[in-house]
Parts: C-alpha cells; structure tokens; sequence
C-alpha cells in the first residue's frame, strides 16, 4: 500500500487541474484497483490557509508562527511527511503557479534548507488554457528539488488539447510504474544540493535548526543523497 499525498493550488471550486488528478486517479484505480494507495487530498478551495506574513521565524526555529492559528497546516505536513509519492497540481497564473500554491510552498520555505523529503517521489501537474505552463513547471522543479523530492513525472494539461490528452494516459502510467515500483531513484540536482547543505551543516562554527535536523535525522552520516534516500525509503 503506497501513501499519496496531493495538493492542488486552485480556489476554483470546479477546478481543472483537480480534474485532471481525478482522472490520472481513476486511471490507476482501474489499472491497478482500488487498494494500493490511500489518497491524502488536499485543494486550496477548501483550505484558506494563511498567508506567510514574512516573519521569518521558520527559518531560525524550524516551524511555522502560524501553525497553531489553523487546522490544516499541520495535518498537511504529517501527510506529506507520511507519504510515498507527493502530486503537487497548479493552474497556471500569468505564466506562473498559482498564488495558493505559492502560500503553499512559502509556507514551508524552511524545509527547502533541510530537504526532508529525500526518498520521496513527485509528480507535478500544471493546468493551463494555452501557454505559460512552461515557466511554472521549471519553478516548481527547482522547488521539489530543493525539497528532496525526486520529481518522476511532470504532465502539461492545456485546455486546447481536449480531455483526450496523451498526456493524461503518459502520467498515469508513470504513476502506475512509481506505485509498483519498490525502489527510488535521487536525481543528480538533489544530490549537488545534499553535498553543498552537508558542506555548511558539517562545520563546527555553524549552528541552527537546519543542522539539528540533519543530525538528528542523520543526514550527515551518508556519502550520497541516494544513499540518505535508500535508507529512509527502505525503513
Ligand atoms: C488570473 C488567471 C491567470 C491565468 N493565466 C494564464 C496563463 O498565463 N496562461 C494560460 O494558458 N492560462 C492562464 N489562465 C487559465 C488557467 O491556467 C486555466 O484555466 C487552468 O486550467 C485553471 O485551473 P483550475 O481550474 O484548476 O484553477 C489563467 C487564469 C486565471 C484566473
């Protein structure tokens, strides 16, 4: 049984890009049933999660000023953290994510300095009417490498492809080989992160919640972020 978290970026009560999950869901389900993952669903729309007010506290205590004033950050972040596979959809915005996906991930800003996903895997859906989902997938690349996310598959979902995109039958069947899939791959981008964050965690005259993280979860112990991967996947 494979855990999936998912958070879709759209305040859109029919949202599209929600749309689209469903129907990369569904696909699997058929393939695959209905018992091999337990979905941990989450969309904007149903949210009103915080803004970030810019305290900058996360980065020096390591959690969020907010977390306490609102019932579903935390549950978000015990999902992720549970999590086999992390789907992350947004609509695309002036050739940009969303701004409810951009909360998200300003929200969770910090963990970007400690990588805690490593071992996870990714797959990225960006919805749009006609153009600019192009800049929004790489930003939201770089973001889940900086996370530790493996990003295994990116589907592009333009209005003007119809439902019938091949798209959707190319991401459920990466989806599918991800679920079957009893092993991880750590792409060349999350490890060169890995090395320059074990670089600063490992001297002696620096101190902070980033490197009581990595010690406490034993980031420094491993030559390779695959390594770090295996370990934690395999646990
Ligand atoms: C404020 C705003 C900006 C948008 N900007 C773009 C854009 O730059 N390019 C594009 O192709 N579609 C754009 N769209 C259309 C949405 O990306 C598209 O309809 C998307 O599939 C909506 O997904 P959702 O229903 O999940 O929110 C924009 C829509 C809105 C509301």
């Amino acid at each position: 049984m494979k855990k999936i978290f998912v958070y879709i970026g759209s305040n859109n009560k029919n949202s599209k890009t929600m749309k689209v999950f469903n129907e990369i869901r569904n696909n699997v389900e058929v393939y695959l049933g209905v018992e091999e993952c337990e979905y941990t669903i989450f969309q904007a729309y149903n949210l009103n999660l915080k803004t970030c007010i810019g305290c900058s506290v996360c980065f020096l205590k390591g959690s969020c000023t907010l977390e306490n004033k609102e019932q579903n950050y935390k549950e978000m972040l015990s999902a992720m953290s549970e999590a086999d596979i992390i789907i992350l959809g947004t609509p695309t915005y002036l050739h940009h994510i969303s701004s409810e996906m951009k909360n998200f991930l300003d929200r969770i800003a910090y963990l970007t300095h400690v990588m805690p996903f490593i071992g996870k895997k990714c797959v990225l859906l960006v919805s749009a009417d006609s153009n600019g989902s192009g800049f929004a997938m790489d930003y939201m690349k770089k973001i889940a490498t900086f996370l530790g996310l493996n990003v295994e598959t990116t589907g592009h979902f333009l209005e003007i492809d119809g439902k019938k995109s091949w798209e959707l039958a190319r991401v459920s069947n990466d989806l599918i080989n991800m679920i079957k899939e009893n092993s991880i791959e750590i792409n060349e981008e999350i490890d060169q992160q890995y090395q320059s964050y074990k670089r600063i965690y490992s001297r002696t005259d620096y101190s902070g919640f980033e490197k009581d993280y990595w010690i406490e979860n034993g980031y420094l112990e491993y030559e390779t972020a695959y390594q770090l991967g295996r370990a934690k996947y395999h646990k």
